[in-house]
């Protein structure tokens, strides 16, 4: 699945500097699925339901040129459709090889059934040590 959405609108973090940009809304993310969100001016980002929560990731594979959104979600872990290297949903990081490096991942926040990220505040899991 795939979608795209204009940078517009924002919402600004509550307390924090952090601009948010609209992603999807939750009914666009199926659970078990990843839905792929083009968001203009960026590489294409992907939008996993994991028990309820949302996250929102660099879709393109770090091995390769695959779309993560295409691929299957296993546990807490996507899993690339080229050569099976996974990823922790929860934070990027590469868990199966082989993929080795972590995928960027943002934060999000959900308001009125809509999922915003901010997109300036990625963070790489590799980054954390
Ligand atoms: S392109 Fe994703 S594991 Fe190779």
């Amino acid at each position: 699945m795939s979608t795209s959405v204009s940078p517009a609108p924002q919402a600004q973090g509550e307390g924090a500097a952090l601009a948010y940009t609209f992603i999807a809304r939750t009914s666009e993310v199926e659970p078990g699925y990843a839905l792929q969100v083009q968001v203009e001016g960026r590489p294409p980002l992907a939008v996993v339901c994991l028990e309820g929560e949302y996250f929102v990731m660099d879709d393109t594979c770090t091995h390769g040129d695959a779309s993560m959104a295409e691929g299957e979600i296993v546990g807490c872990e996507i899993e690339c459709p080229f050569h099976a290297g996974r990823f922790d949903i929860r934070t990027g990081a590469a868990t199966t090889y082989p993929c080795t490096k972590a995928l960027m991942v943002y934060p999000v926040k959900v308001e009125d059934e809509q999922i915003f990220a901010a997109l300036d505040a990625g963070h790489c899991a590799d980054d954390a040590a």
